[in-house]
């Protein structure tokens, strides 16, 4: 009965429910207005309306303050009732316990949307407002932006409603931030950087539209090229990695994650209320979506300028050209860092340097032009560079040295640059005193990629070839899901789980988890289940020697730590005693553990013990791990994971990536491991996982992989149920009810 009442209240409510307004009217909207629109000049009412003002903000301005008169030379309204016409956008900057009423205001006004700078929510624990707040504006067609935000940047209508700094460069990068300050401090940073911002919003609390809602209005922008985050924590994982998977093949998506550590975490979590996450999660399905991630601010900002302003690579044959060898030599290193390609054709490199080269320097990669080049043996080389076909980008250095004329140096990249014809992508990086320091300072603004750290500018170049990569990789595979042939027996595998349901258990026994593994299409040792000796010596024929017994009971989890497991029996008579001596450990172990049985499997052949592992990530949703087992994981930690679904190609990206993966491919003369029997594994426990919502966890622990060709098998799967209350055990269906 309570079923139906909630179904037919669901289906009310969804009928009742107003569509979500276009978010093309949070950013480009018609009209404005500013709830707390303050007479003084120190408050943030009065600034936001400042910058609205300034920024030439095109359409209609209603600043709402109970005083009314007028602010800034704009009419101010006592109370939204006083406003004829609809209006798209409300910024509300009163103190919180004013903020409901504020909203409800808003309701028969046509609003659809609600930016709420105002702090004091969800942050601080008053979670119940915030609540309140988003469920009244999603029941009256109004979207919230925040609480606890500094407002929206938007050059497409142009729209400064921010309280940061007022004069914002238009441009094609697009910034999302979860912390106000900082992003505050970026519309500055990128100002200094003359960075041009295509928008700027913060999500603060992101209590109704989050970063997930903004990318799929920013993949649309013709404006954008660049998206740059500062999160803090995942709230809707799964759709969050769908979306980010959509956009990387058509813009890159930089990523700063903060709450690395454990007491990041914890920071976070009092910063905007966010649940950080494990790092390394996050930090594989970033990869596996095509984010780039950047360690610091500063990173983020050089890349997001760099992948804004630089053409795109056309190849991957990268030069270096120097008048150190030390630099060069710091720069290849960097090279090999950030996967950036140093081309190695000598005699074409002959051929194209040879007229711009001293015969006292060197044509081969790192090209060094020696100390005593001039700016003229640069221009030469970088000609040469420019022109040759086979070059596809350049890495230009140099140690200040009295020859060179590094002013005139620049000047020329600045030309090539801005000139009609498009350049390849270069980076520079100058090392010097007060005069190189000086002339970075003055030519980096000017959009002159010139860092006074190698290894800065070559982060740059390869995050590029990052991009580059990734466009060329994601195009074939967009999340094409597990194959259909994969799919497993998923009704036989509802009547083990309800089966557990109705035992009022959580955990599924390990000859349960194994038998949903065959269910599944994966091998496993042959078993059977033995309640005495008799059984068990005839499970043990059938089975054929040699064999393992393993104690089964609720009450003993840790089946090695209660003596319940001997394996290598050659024999009936070993059967016998391993029998009796399991019950006994077990019984002293545990006096009231319930015993199911004692199960009976083959010993399985040993091979390359590996661990699969799946579960409900708090942030992600259904995901995956590999790793080698043993002390690879156990002590080294080399496990990578990735989001399900995915395709056959990024499980073996995910295996490939481990640490310990030659061992796979096989070292000191041993042969290649049946990678294809693990990556079929991976795709089948991960099916499993996202098809059956009951399972919380899976852990196939060891799976043992033989040579190339000779399969792989599950020796034990550990399956867990997501918790039920006591009520809901009984709500498992049996047979007969079906
Ligand atoms: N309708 C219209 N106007 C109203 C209303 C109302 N219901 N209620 C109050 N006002 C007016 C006030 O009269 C006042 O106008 P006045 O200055 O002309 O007298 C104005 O609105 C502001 O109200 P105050 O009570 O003076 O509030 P104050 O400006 O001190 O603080 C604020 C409001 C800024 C929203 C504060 O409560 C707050 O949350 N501050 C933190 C904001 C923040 O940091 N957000 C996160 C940003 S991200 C970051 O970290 C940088």
């Amino acid at each position: 009965m309570t079923n139906i009442k909630t179904k037919v209240s669901k289906v009310i409510q969804a009928k009742t429910m107003p569509d979500k307004p276009d978010l093309k009217y949070l950013f480009e909207p018609r009209s404005i207005a500013l709830i707390g629109a303050s007479h003084h000049e120190d408050k943030i009412g009065y600034k936001i309306l400042g910058n609205i003002v300034s920024s030439k903000y095109p359409g209609k301005i209603y600043p709402i303050n109970p005083d009314g008169g007028e602010i800034l030379g704009q009419k101010v309204y006592k109370t939204i009732d006083e406003i004829k016409g609809e209006i798209d956008l409300v910024t509300i900057v009163i103190p919180a316990q004013y903020v409901f009423d504020a909203v409800k205001s808003c309701s028969n006004k046509g609003v659809k949307f609600l930016s709420i700078i105002t702090s004091g929510f969800s942050e601080i624990g008053n979670s119940q407002q915030e609540k309140e707040i988003v469920n009244y504006a999603n029941e009256h067609g109004m979207r919230v932006l925040g609480p606890n935000i500094f407002g929206i940047y938007s050059a497409r209508a142009p729209v400064n409603a921010t309280f940061g700094p007022p004069d914002i460069k238009s441009g094609s990068v697009a910034i999302l931030t979860q912390s106000g300050a900082l992003g505050i401090a970026m519309i500055g940073k990128t100002r200094v950087e003359n960075i041009g911002l295509s928008s700027i919003i913060s999500i603060g609390n992101k209590s109704d539209i989050d970063e997930s809602d903004l990318l799929e209005y920013l993949v649309m922008d013709d404006a954008t090229k660049v998206i740059m985050m500062y999160i803090e924590g995942v709230k809707n994982g799964e759709r969050f990695v769908r979306i980010l998977k959509q956009i990387t093949p058509k813009k890159p998506v930089i990523v700063i994650k903060s709450g690395r550590s454990k007491k990041g975490a914890t920071a976070a979590a009092s910063h905007t209320g966010s649940l950080a996450g494990d790092d390394n999660i996050f930090s594989d399905i970033m990869k596996q979506c095509g984010v780039i991630r950047a360690e610091s601010i500063q990173e983020a900002i050089d890349w997001s300028k760099y992948l804004a302003l630089s053409n795109p690579p056309k190849g991957e044959n990268s030069i270096i050209i120097t008048n150190g060898g030390g630099i060069g030599v710091l720069a290849t290193d960097a090279c090999e860092k950030y996967n950036v390609t140093l081309y190695d054709d000598l005699e074409t490199m002959k051929k194209i340097f040879s007229d711009a080269v001293p015969e006292f320097g060197s044509m081969k990669n790192p090209i060094d032009l020696t100390g005593q080049a001039k700016f003229e043996d640069y221009q030469r080389s970088l000609n040469a560079a420019f022109n040759d076909d086979d070059i596809h980008s350049v890495i230009c250095l140099g140690c200040e040295a009295a020859a060179l004329d590094t002013e005139k140096l620049f000047t020329f990249i600045e030309e090539a640059i801005s000139n009609s014809k498009p350049i390849k992508p270069i980076v520079l990086s100058f090392f010097g005193g007060a005069r190189t320091e000086k002339e970075i300072a003055f030519y980096k603004p000017r959009n002159i990629p010139v860092f006074s750290d190698v290894y800065e500018a070559v982060s740059c170049l390869g995050t590029l070839y990052k991009n580059y990569r990734n466009l060329q990789y994601r195009v074939d595979t967009i999340d094409q899901p597990a194959s259909a042939e994969t799919k497993s027996d998923t009704v036989l595998i509802e009547n083990i789980i309800n089966k557990v349901r109705l035992d009022k258990r959580n955990f599924l026994f390990s000859y349960e988890g194994m038998e949903i593994m065959k269910m599944a299409g994966i091998a496993v040792p042959r078993t059977g289940l033995a309640h005495n000796i008799e059984e068990a010596i005839r499970c043990a024929e059938e089975i054929k020697y040699p064999v393992v017994m393993k104690i089964v009971s609720r009450d003993i989890l840790h089946k090695s730590d209660a003596g319940g497991v001997v394996l290598h029996l050659d024999n009936k008579e070993e059967v016998i005693d391993a029998y009796q001596a399991i019950i006994h450990n077990c019984r002293r172990y545990n006096p009231y553990a319930r015993i199911e049985g004692i199960e009976v499997s083959e010993m399985a052949a040993s091979g390359t013990e590996t661990i699969i592992g799946a579960r409900r990530d708090g942030s992600f949703g259904p995901i995956v791990m590999f790793g080698l087992g043993g002390i690879y994981v156990e002590v080294m930690k080399d496990v990578a994971f990735r989001a399900f679904p995915f395709s056959r190609k990024e499980a073996n990206n995910m295996v490939s990536q481990i640490k310990s993966y030659p061992l796979l491919l096989g070292v000191r003369g041993e042969k290649r491991k049946d990678i294809d029997g693990i990556i079929d594994v991976i795709v089948k426990v991960g099916e499993i996982l996202y098809e059956h919502k009951d399972i919380s966890d899976i852990e196939v622990n060891p799976l043992i992989t033989y040579e190339e060709g000779k399969g792989v098998k599950a020796i034990d799967a550990r399956i867990i149920l997501t918790r039920l209350n006591e009520s809901q055990f009984g709500q498992a269906k049996t047979e007969e009810e079906k």
